[in-house]
């Protein structure tokens, strides 16, 4: 049987998204139906909506949720209805190239459900990043439901499914982040604020937030950054050679995605220093640098996909940091709205109001 639910749709791009019907099917053989009790909305839903990702209009929304299995699907036997989980974006198949080489954070065949959720008429939906999750019921694997302390609060603890496990990851994952070490980070919205925390998780000694609004600098204060630099008024790559003694940060996180904070990012670090690209670029970005930099610098220039984690091993680690007082998720919870407010949500967002809407259901 499938459910009719309210769901969040970007029918074609550029258009605002609209709530619609949609119809979400009975869970099948390793599916999992999950109730959404919390969803953040991240600038990867917006890149959706844009045209940015692809063209598989019409999109459900909505990937970064926590919420309760509802039903599970034949032959799912570890998870059962009323866990709390939190949704993740990658499900390692643990048999692709990648997972075989041990590398399963890198999982090239990544599970999804297998049944497609659909609008009222029949029309197949593409869940934004496998989840679809600004939506009342969303199906997906079983692996991708991952449970989690039901005491930590649904809107904080959502935000785990991407931004704050994507940037937290960028930074002690895939930059190697360790005490003593000097951080720069270029976009402190949700992701970049999660690698400050990271970082400052970690024990970096210096972490540096870089952003062109000042409301998000207050937020990276809060979150672990020693120093704030307004990339608007001042030249942030001076700003981080002056903080770190002359030579550039050990590691810089790129979380905006364009290439003029990707140049700058470039040349913060210092030598030897790596740099992670965790911000999505738009498909038709190019960037140009000097060749005899990128070898007289050496170092690292790498790519962040979902902070390389292991949601399974990584997310109840950061639920119980927060649990612990750790990792402040409740920080990043600058609202909380309803499914018909998410187009409210996006021109908030890119007018640098929020770190985190989060829709309520
Ligand atoms: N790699 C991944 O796995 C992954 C996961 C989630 C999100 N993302 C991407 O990370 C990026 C950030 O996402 P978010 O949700 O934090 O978005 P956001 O809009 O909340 O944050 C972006 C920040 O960049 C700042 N910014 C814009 N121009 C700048 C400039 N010139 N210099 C310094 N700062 C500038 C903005 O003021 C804002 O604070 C997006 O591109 C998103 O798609 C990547
Ligand atoms: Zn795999
Ligand atoms: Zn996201």
């Amino acid at each position: 049987m499938a459910h009719s639910v309210r769901g969040v749709v970007a029918r074609s791009k550029g258009a605002p998204v609209t709530v619609e019907s949609i119809l979400v099917p009975d869970p099948g053989p390793g599916e999992v139906l999950v109730r959404v009790r919390a969803c953040g909305v991240c600038h990867t839903d917006l890149h959706y909506r844009e045209g940015a990702i692809n063209d598989g209009y019409p999109f459900l929304l909505g990937h970064e949720a926590a919420g309760t299995v509802a039903a599970v699907g034949p032959n799912v036997t570890d998870l059962q209805s009323g866990d709390a989980v939190v949704i993740a974006w990658r499900d390692p198949c643990g048999s692709c190239r990648s997972c075989r080489r041990g590398r399963p954070w890198y999982c090239f065949a990544s599970r999804n459900a297998t049944q497609r959720m659909t609008l009222g008429d029949g029309t197949p939906l593409a869940a934004a990043l496998g989840i679809g999750a600004f939506s009342e019921l969303t199906l997906v694997a079983a692996g991708q439901a991952v449970r989690i302390d039901p005491a930590a609060r649904p809107e904080a603890a959502g935000l785990i499914g991407c931004g704050i496990m994507a940037g937290f990851g960028a930074a002690v994952h895939t930059g190697g982040a360790a005490r003593g070490d000097t951080v720069a980070v270029y976009g402190c919205g949700g992701v970049g604020n999660a690698a400050i925390a990271g970082a400052a998780f970690v024990g970096a000694r210096r972490v540096i937030g870089v952003d062109i609004d000042p409301r998000k600098l207050e937020w990276a204060r809060r979150l672990g950054a020693t120093d704030t630099v307004d990339a608007s008024t001042t030249d942030p790559v001076a700003a981080i050679r002056a903080l770190t003694d002359g030579h550039g940060a050990d590691l810089v996180v790129e979380a905006v995605g364009t290439p003029a904070t990707y140049r700058q990012a470039f040349f913060s670090r210092d030598h030897a220093g790596t740099l992670v690209l965790v911000g999505v670029p738009n498909p038709t970005a190019q960037v140009e640098l000097p060749l005899a930099e990128v070898f007289g610098r050496g170092g690292a220039l790498k790519s962040s996909w979902y902070g390389d984690c292991l949601p399974s091993r990584d997310f109840p680690i950061l639920i119980d940091l927060y649990r612990r007082g750790r990792l402040d998720l409740d920080a990043f919870v600058s609202e909380t709205i309803g499914l018909d407010d998410v187009e409210t949500a996006f021109a908030r967002m890119e007018r640098g109001e929020v770190l985190r809407s989060v829709v309520v259901l």
